[in-house]
């Protein structure tokens, strides 16, 4: 399974089985995650067995179990810290699904364990997403219209399409799906509204799937 079909497969999950992620799946996410961290500067760490930071009174009101498995989301503490956090930790996110994997993004419903991964001088854990075999695999949730949230229309070209299409399965926080595309040319603008919570996190996710299903790279975003 490619990154663009896992886009398809993913939903949140918060109930995990109870057993240790294959020695050979490990492997795999260490090794991504070395790629996607030498590409863009992050931190992020696997945290293994650990069951703490999911073991308290807000995991349990936000319905999450047997999670022993996250990853921390930590890299320098500037303005560019949450976009990042949001495209990179996406990608993994993607790459898990396709090694038969569930996951879902925590921005509140668990607790710091400082011990339990590294925040070098200057950096800072932007986020964590838990991660492990799910009970199920999630479901489909409701959405914004493309129309919603871009200037879609029937003339657009089809890779823009794809693209916002794709940004549409994205996850955000509290599915508020509060973003917004627009066609400049050959480029497109995408801002995050003003009030989203984790707006610049979801802002970097959702670029994530729109370069993906439309096929184009960062150049394509109008600065
Ligand atoms: C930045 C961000 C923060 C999130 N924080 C939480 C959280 O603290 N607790 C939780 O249960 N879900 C959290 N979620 C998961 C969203 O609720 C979920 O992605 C959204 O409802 C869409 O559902 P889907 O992921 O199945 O498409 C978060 C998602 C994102 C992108």
């Amino acid at each position: 399974m490619e990154l663009l079909q896992a886009i398809y497969e993913r939903h949140s999950v918060r109930a995990y089985e109870d057993r240790p992620l294959a020695a050979e799946t490990v492997q795999a996410l260490e090794q991504y995650i070395g790629q996607l961290n030498a590409e863009s500067g992050l931190h992020i760490q696997l945290v293994k067995n650990e069951p703490k930071a999911f073991d308290c009174t807000l995991a349990h009101y936000g319905k999450f179990s047997g999670v022993s498995n996250y990853f921390a989301l930590v890299g320098q503490d500037n303005a560019a810290l949450d976009e990042l956090c949001g495209y990179y930790g996406e990608k993994l996110v993607l790459y898990a699904q396709t090694l038969g994997l569930n996951t879902c993004w925590v921005a509140l419903t668990y607790k710091k364990i400082p011990d339990a991964f590294r925040v070098e001088a200057g950096e800072k854990l932007g986020i964590v997403i838990s991660v492990g075999y799910g009970k199920t695999q999630g479901k489909v949730r409701p959405s914004k219209s493309a129309e919603a949230v871009s200037d879609l229309a029937a003339d657009s070209p089809d890779w823009y399409r794809c693209g916002v299409e794709a940004a549409l399965l994205a996850p955000t926080a509290v599915n508020q799906q509060k973003f917004r595309f627009a066609l400049r040319g050959e480029q497109v603008a995408a801002k995050s509204l003003p009030f989203a919570p984790c707006g610049k996190i979801d802002l970097g996710i959702v670029k994530c799937h729109f370069e993906l299903a439309s096929g184009k790279d960062h150049t394509i975003w109008m600065k």
